[in-house]
């Protein structure tokens, strides 16, 4: 079994979509081992988002990552990297397919209402950065 991170972020949360977010999640046959509801430090998305900070939109994303809470989860599945990739949809819901997360709820490229990890290194990182192996639960 694979693990994923995800992350619902700000304006999911305060839209309240995160109910209608995770019924896709379990529907889809993710089992949910992780979840805590926090609000992340500038800080703390800044260093999450690292890879990101020579982008020049690096400074206005971590601002809107810690406007808010946010929902913090780990997955599990087979393939769940990959399928919980395809299930949010392309970063910009403008080029996300019909049915995908970001298709039907972002706003915009920032306002995208979910993360997820791309490769199994970047997955082994943010499930680190966030959660206690104790907190994982299968
Ligand atoms: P995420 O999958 O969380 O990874 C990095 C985030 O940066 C991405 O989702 C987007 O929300 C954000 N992002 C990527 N490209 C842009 C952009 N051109 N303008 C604003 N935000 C962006």
């Amino acid at each position: 079994m694979e693990k994923t991170f995800a992350i619902i972020k700000p304006d999911g949360v305060e839209r309240n979509l995160s109910g209608k977010i995770l019924e896709r999640v379990e529907s889809q046959g993710f089992k949910i081992v992780a979840m805590k509801r926090t609000r992340l430090s500038k800080v703390q998305a800044e260093n999450f988002y690292d890879v990101h900070k020579s982008q020049p939109f690096f400074d206005s994303m971590t601002r809107s990552m810690s406007s808010g809470p946010v929902v913090l989860l780990v997955f599990e599945k087979e393939n769940a990297i990959a399928d919980w990739r395809k299930l949010m949809g392309a970063t910009n819901p403008a080029d996300a397919e019909a049915g995908t997360i970001r298709k039907d709820f972002a706003e915009s490229i920032e306002r995208n209402s979910v993360h997820g990890s791309d490769s199994t290194a970047t997955a082994v990182f943010e499930i680190s950065y966030f959660f206690a192996q104790s907190e994982i639960l299968s």
